[in-house]
């Protein structure tokens, strides 16, 4: 298949039944949509949060492993990056990651300040350890397995504590349905589906002179994510349709050790974090052999690419549909402490991880591409800002090092407040009325949610792991035959603008993994399986066009990740 598909301009919706008005509006309350409210706040007079369900809802509040910052004194932002740039695997963003290790550790001493309880050592320091593809012991971990519950918790404190203040306002149920533009193109507001009472209920518009996207990743596109059920993209779908570029959407991350439910299950699938191998767990085949040692110089804690791809060889000669994970000799006193919500949940699914090998298998982790930025957050459309996994900084090239996904939420989210504020300050960011949405181009039919199991499996087929020219050929097939179904066959919806967001990124992702002749990042092409830089040391963009083509953008990796604004 040669040609890119044609996407609608926004979602089939009711027109807005009402309208508010804020400086910024942020959507999503995760790490990144928390973090830069609540410092917008601080220096702009009306701020907007809106999250699609309750404010805990996101992925952040799953995050196990922990946040990546160069605390330990022995430890230098220099090792961070680099240990980050192999793990990227040549498509790194050079600056974008300086950016992200040097203004880290600051950034987690200031989340520290704000009330975040990370565990401790007896004397007092935060306890470091180590995941897959760090050198050193790097990660600050708190409630043993339970970071992001607890980086979720502080954050949302915070909000709490400023909630009766009227310079920020809050809006949860609040699904963002397409972004408003205005006739220059510039982002000037989002239409939201709020299920709330009074005037605020049902398709409304927030209109805006700046908005920041923070709606995090696109799991919910595969048949088993480690991503909660809220991980439709929605976000990222919406900047596509409103010609923001998006950028390496074919690196997925598949983590190499979720726990493996059986062949037919479906959604969110649970996390055995990578810290457990950290603390000396290991992979074992069939035969209980390691087959991690001799692979890589980390064995056990080599990159998760490097591990998923271990696991993927070895089920495939072996014809398992997973491996083990042993953890036994941890012991059941040091399990439980280190780890209480993993072993709570194993048990609860009937595995113990003190006493028993537990089956696991990759499955979809992270999106390392996204919605594509500057180091200020400023994406090619004006007034668009992205932060955290629906954005692409450059920070994860073609494979996310693992516990940088938090820290890359908090150090953009800043910087993107105070670009903001700034501009804001300096009378930049007019505020914009939006064009007609008649006037504005295509209107998408809808896909029924029924079809929704049957896009997840043509994802999964086509674009995971494992892939190849046919498997991407037939994924972009099958999505066509999803788009062309007859006009008028589901009704605008929450389930439905998800299932169609979700339709329109695999349309997008499935362009771009059947481009990508070779193998680099969280997946292998069975047909290229060799890393290529002599054709491939590039970034691929997709940009909508004002026709409705996607058009793929082709960018070196020396050039620097950036908004055109
Ligand atoms: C994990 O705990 O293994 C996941 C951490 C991450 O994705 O960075």
């Amino acid at each position: 298949m040669s040609t890119t598909p044609r996407l609608p301009r926004r979602l089939a919706a009711p027109a807005p039944g009402w309208t508010v008005e804020a400086d910024v509006v942020v959507v999503g309350s995760g790490i990144a949509g928390l973090t830069c409210a609540l410092r917008l706040r601080q220096r702009v007079d009306r701020v907007l949060l809106v999250t699609k369900t309750v404010l805990s809802a996101g992925s952040t509040q799953w995050a196990q492993g922990g946040i990546a910052a160069a605390l330990d004194p022995e430890d230098t932002p220099e090792e961070h990056l680099e240990d980050t740039l192999v793990a990227g695997v040549g498509l790194c963003d050079v600056e974008a990651v300086r950016t992200l290790v040097t203004e880290g550790p600051d950034r987690v001493r200031e989340l520290v300040a704000l009330g975040a309880e990370f565990d401790r050592e007896p004397g007092g320091d935060i306890k470091l350890t180590r995941e897959g593809g760090h050198h050193r012991d790097r990660i600050a971990h708190a409630g043993g397995d339970a970071t992001g519950a607890e980086i979720s918790r502080a954050l949302i404190a915070a909000l709490r504590a400023v909630v009766d203040d009227p310079g920020i306002e809050v809006v949860e149920h609040a699904l963002v349905v397409d972004l408003l533009t205005a006739a220059d193109g510039a982002v000037c507001g989002a239409t939201l589906h709020v299920i709330g009472e009074g005037q605020i209920d049902g398709v409304g518009a927030a209109r805006a002179r700046a908005v920041v996207l923070a709606t995090g990743g696109l799991g919910q596109i595969y048949t088993s994510t480690t991503n909660p059920p809220v991980a439709t993209g929605d976000g990222m779908a919406a900047a596509l349709r409103a010609g923001a570029r998006v950028t390496d959407l074919e690196f997925v991350q598949f983590h190499p050790t979720v726990l493996f439910l059986g062949e037919g299950s479906t959604g969110q699938q649970p996390l055995i974090s990578e810290a457990v191998r950290g603390e000396g767990a290991f992979l074992v085949d069939d035969r209980g052999e390691r087959f991690m040692v001799g692979r890589h110089e980390l064995a056990d804690l080599a990159p998760r690419d490097v591990v998923a791809r271990g696991i993927l060889a070895v089920m495939g000669e072996r014809g398992l549909d997973h491996v083990w994970l042993d953890a036994r000799h941890l012991g059941a006193a040091f399990l439980e402490k280190r780890f209480p919500s993993i072993v709570a949940r194993c048990r609860e699914l009937g595995f113990d991880p003190a006493t028993e090998l537990l089956p696991v298998a990759p499955a979809q982790h992270y999106a390392s591409g996204g919605v594509e930025t500057d180091l200020r957050g400023r994406t090619s459309v004006e007034g668009l800002y992205a932060c955290g996994e629906v954005s692409c900084t450059g920070v994860h090239g073609a494979n996310r090092l693992a516990s940088n996904s938090l820290l890359e939420g908090l150090v953009f989210a800043h910087r993107i407040a105070d670009d903001v504020a700034d501009r804001l300050a300096a009378g930049e960011l007019p505020t914009r009325g939006p064009v007609d949405a008649e006037v504005d181009g295509e209107t998408a039919v809808l896909l029924d949610s029924s079809h929704r199991i049957g896009l997840q499996r043509t994802m999964t087929r086509g674009c995971g792991p494992l892939r190849s020219a046919d498997s991407t050929v037939r994924a972009q097939l099958e999505l066509e035959a999803l788009a062309d179904l007859p006009t008028g066959a589901a009704e605008p919806g929450p389930r439905t603008w998800e299932t169609t967001n979700l339709l329109h990124l695999g349309q997008a992702l499935a362009t771009l993994a059947h481009r990508r002749e070779e193998t680099r990042g969280g997946h292998v092409r069975t047909d290229h399986p060799e890393r290529d830089d002599e054709h491939w040391l590039l970034h691929q963009g997709l940009v909508r066009t004002p026709s409705g083509w996607l058009e793929v953008l082709d960018r070196p990796v020396s050039e620097p990740m950036g908004g055109t604004q």
